[in-house]
């Protein structure tokens, strides 16, 4: 890692993963329960994701920008509020599927993948202005250790219990190269025991060629 908050390229490559991942299922979800509520919870566990990272941002990482930097994060604190929005939309929507029938399932159903279509053109606009202007701002203004003391604010703002499934789901999104770069960075940050703990819960969801992939770059996972 280049610097430690290029972290974030990480974080926001599995983001957009995974938008669009759903945009795609969105087209296909129809008013089927099973995969109306598989979409549910998928779409629950991103805003999850995304609301913790934009809070980091708007706690962390803008203020200390508007420090050194000023008129920056201004669109960018709106841009959250719009994809809040959004995702509120898509939950309403979801919900109405659930319970539609006939034309009104049809209509929720088109609904629903515009949105979702909508959400992606969004966060994907924000998440690349954020690595086009705002990450190399913070390396212009900020030093390594800088950076390094608000990366740990920011990743303290995820709760334990959030980590866990987290992790692999990120880890999917991302190269055997960032995967190596990702758990070594981790390993360096974390108490032994909750790195380990994070670990098995990645070994858990992987296939068992890729966990042994993994472990050939990182040999100290090999006891997990
Ligand atoms: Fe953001």
């Amino acid at each position: 890692m280049a610097a430690p908050m290029n972290g974030f390229r990480y974080i926001h490559k599995a983001i957009r993963h995974e938008l669009d991942a759903l945009e795609t299922l969105a087209r296909s979800v129809d008013g089927d329960a099973q995969r109306v509520s598989t979409f549910t919870q998928r779409v629950d566990f991103l805003r999850e994701v995304v609301e913790l990272h934009a809070a980091g941002e708007d706690e962390v990482m803008y203020p200390a920008l508007d420090s050194r930097v000023p008129q920056v994060t201004r669109a960018y604190a709106l841009d959250h509020q719009y994809e809040r929005k959004i995702f509120a939309e898509i939950g309403t929507t979801l919900a109405q599927l659930a319970r539609a029938a006939g034309a009104s399932r049809d209509e929720s159903s088109r609904q629903l993948s515009q949105r979702v279509t909508a959400l992606n053109a969004t966060l994907s606009l924000h998440i690349w202005k954020e690595e086009e202007q705002l990450l190399p701002l913070l390396d212009a203004h900020f030093s390594v250790e800088e950076q390094g003391a608000m990366a740990g604010r920011i990743v303290g703002h995820i709760p334990p219990e959030m980590m866990r499934p987290l992790m692999p789901w990120m880890l999917n999104a991302l190269t055997l190269d960032e995967r190596e770069d990702m758990l070594r960075t981790l390993m360096r940050a974390l108490p032994a025991e909750a790195f380990r703990g994070l670990s098995a819960g990645v070994k858990a969801r992987f296939s068992s060629a890729d966990w042994a992939a993994i472990v050939k770059r990182v040999p100290e996972l090999a006891s997990v």
